[in-house]
């Protein structure tokens, strides 16, 4: 990420709700007649560094007040800080003004090596004073001037005009909002960047794809998660897909606790372990056998030794864009070329551990043919994300997966669909039973643990028999088929056998994706989306979305906006373009009516201030 999202990122909690920005020639004491919290100086003699600084603690207001003058600038004590800051190294200003920090320059400081920072950022400032206006206007930061005659400022002349303003900014309540504060997440975030790598334990909770600062959750309820500062959302997340009964569920809650009491891991069979393997094999159409681990990484690890294993062979085909989890053959990005011999996607992945995966498009049978043809007899396995929900929701042409099973079966290659996902999602028997293809392997994860960590490989019993110790494939896991994950397993999977729940996730899901494609159009926003079930998915794009190259068109500037305003508004969305929205058993008409509510008041917003 370019150096200035990652500083304006940063600055994301740092909020503040009026900010008097001065110029040279600025008198303090009116600062201090106006009772301002805090005070920025943008003035030339500054710096560089300072102005962009000031740049910061301006877009992150509520509102700025720009003073311009003649009068002698700073304060003698102000003065004496900045001489301080300065001489201690911190080359940036930190100045107070009754008793309230404006700049937050030591999480900066910690984040970063403040020399570079130094000299990237003043590059970046300039490079990139477009993004920074974009951010500006997410932010709804207001300029008001004092005595500017420029028509775009609010002009205060006086003390008296000033209070007239705040007065009508207090006044009506539905037409001013106040942003949440969010200072614990801040404060929770800097904390865990001291001893966690970027402060988080998988890469997409740090909001990289939309900037600011990761939210730190609290607690969760049905289709509502509580941050720790007390803030509500509707969340569209739901633990990345797991949580199809909603947070908290009774039974899984119930069930958890009891198997807790009896014993949190033995590292011998339970019978819970055969209870969950025989719901898994009655819902999902190709499964006679499943093995149990714990992670959807596992899975398709797991699933790919099988395959080769099984087939003799070591050649794998997968798809740019779909996504299998952090297994190190699988972690290679597309290639331009439909055949390309995929190349590592993350440092530590060896070329030698990638050297046997081919990458082809998406919805491109012709390359999954040139593919095969290029390496007869070679090729282990195929793997697929049916529905592919990891480059947002992309689903298969009509005719795709049919024609993926009909070349893999006639070279004698495994498919293998990863049913992570949409696995006991978009049916009970996932992709397999809604669209009537079976494959030979398939992996499984997320929904299957209930909310605890669950992973399975499931296939014909002919197959899975390869496992160790029946078989030569090696698998183990010291808590594979842990007694508290089997218990959330087999409560949510019980919950989902009851009748009329699939019906019921796929209205929610087309109401929630209908709502906001009625809104986008309404608004004229380029927009696509797609729902299967309760998978939902929309891009900022004006051309149908069909593979990662289509996909990466979208606009992920408007949509780091979009989001921003939503969770604003109370609706947590996946915190990047490219994730599928999940929804759940608890998304009743009014959660998801009070979501395209929120969502007609941000765009309406975002308009506005654009
Ligand atoms: C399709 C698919 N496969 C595998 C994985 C990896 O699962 P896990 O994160 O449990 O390791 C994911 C995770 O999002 C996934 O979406």
């Amino acid at each position: 990420m370019p150096l200035l999202a990652r500083v304006v990122a940063n600055f994301a909690g740092a909020t503040n709700e009026l900010v008097l920005s001065v110029d040279a020639g600025f008198d303090p004491a009116l600062a201090a007649q106006l009772g301002f919290p805090a005070v920025v100086d943008r003035s030339p003699g500054n710096g560089p560094l300072g102005g962009m600084l000031s740049a910061f603690a301006e877009m992150h207001a509520r509102y700025v007040f720009a003073v311009a003058g003649d009068a002698p600038l700073v304060e003698a004590d102000f003065a004496r800080r900045l001489a301080a800051a300065r001489q201690a190294g911190d080359e940036a200003v930190v100045p107070r003004y009754l008793e309230r920090e404006v700049w937050r320059i030591e999480p900066l400081a910690a984040l970063y090596d403040r020399i570079a920072f130094l000299r990237e950022g003043v590059a970046a400032f300039a490079q990139e004073e477009y993004a920074l206006h974009r951010v500006v206007a997410r932010l709804r930061t207001r300029y008001v001037s004092f005595g500017s005659g420029a028509p775009e400022f609010t002009n205060v002349n006086t003390p008296e005009d000033y209070e007239r303003l705040r007065e009508s900014e207090r006044a009506p309540a539905t037409e001013k909002r106040a942003r949440p504060t969010r200072e614990r997440s801040f404060a929770a975030f800097e904390r865990a960047q001291r001893v966690i790598p970027g402060g988080v334990n998988s890469t997409v909770r740090a909001f990289k794809g939309v900037g600011g600062t990761p939210v730190f959750m609290a607690s969760g309820s049905g289709c509502r998660i509580a941050d720790i500062d007390g803030n509500e959302y509707i969340d569209f997340v739901m633990s990345w897909g797991p949580l199809i009964l909603g947070h908290a569920h009774p039974a899984v809650v119930d069930a958890v606790r009891r198997a807790a009491e009896r014993g949190t891991s033995f590292g011998t069979p339970t019978e819970a372990e055969s209870e969950l393997a025989e719901l898994v094999v009655a819902m999902v159409p190709s499964a006679e056998k499943v093995r149990f681990c714990s992670s959807g990484t596992e899975a398709t690890t797991f699933a790919l030794r099988l395959a080769r294993g099984y087939s003799g062979r070591e050649k794998i085909v997968k798809f740019a864009g779909c996504y299998h989890g952090g297994t190190d053959a699988l972690l290679v990005s597309a290639g331009s070329s439909a055949l390309t011999i995929g190349k590592p996607d993350s440092a530590g992945v060896t070329r030698g551990t990638v050297a046997d995966t081919i990458v082809v498009p998406f919805n491109d049978l012709d390359a999954v043919r040139a593919a095969f043809e290029a390496h007869p007899g070679e090729i282990a396995a195929l793997i697929v994300e049916p529905y592919a929900g990891n480059m947002g929701l992309v689903l298969p042409r009509p005719g795709f997966l049919a024609g993926l099973r009909e070349v893999t079966r006639a070279s004698g290659a495994l498919l293998i669909f990863d049913e992570v996902m949409t696995g006991f999602r978009v049916a009970a028997g996932g992709v397999q039973e809604r669209e009537g293809i079976l494959p030979d392997v398939t992996t499984l994860g997320k929904i299957i643990g209930g909310g605890l960590p669950v992973g399975a490989v499931a296939g014909p019993a002919e197959i899975m028999d390869r496992f160790t110790p029946e078989g030569d494939v090696f698998q183990a896991g010291t808590l594979s088929g842990n007694p508290l994950a089997m218990a959330a397993g087999i409560a949510t999977l019980r919950a989902l056998g009851e009748p009329g729940v699939y019906p019921r996730l796929d209205a929610a899901g087309a109401r929630f994706t209908e709502g906001l494609d009625d809104l986008f159009t309404r608004h004229e926003v380029p927009h696509q989306t797609n729902h299967r079930g309760s998978m939902a998915g929309f891009f900022f794009a004006s051309e149908p979305v069909v593979d990662l190259t289509s996909a990466k068109k979208s606009d992920t500037a408007f949509y780091a906006q979009f989001f921003h305003a939503m969770l604003d508004r109370g609706v947590y969305l996946a915190p990047s373009q490219f994730e599928a929205g999940f929804l759940s058993l608890a998304h009743d008409d009014a959660a998801i009516d009070a979501t395209i509510d929120a969502a007609e008041d941000a765009l309406a917003d975002l308009f506005a201030t654009a």
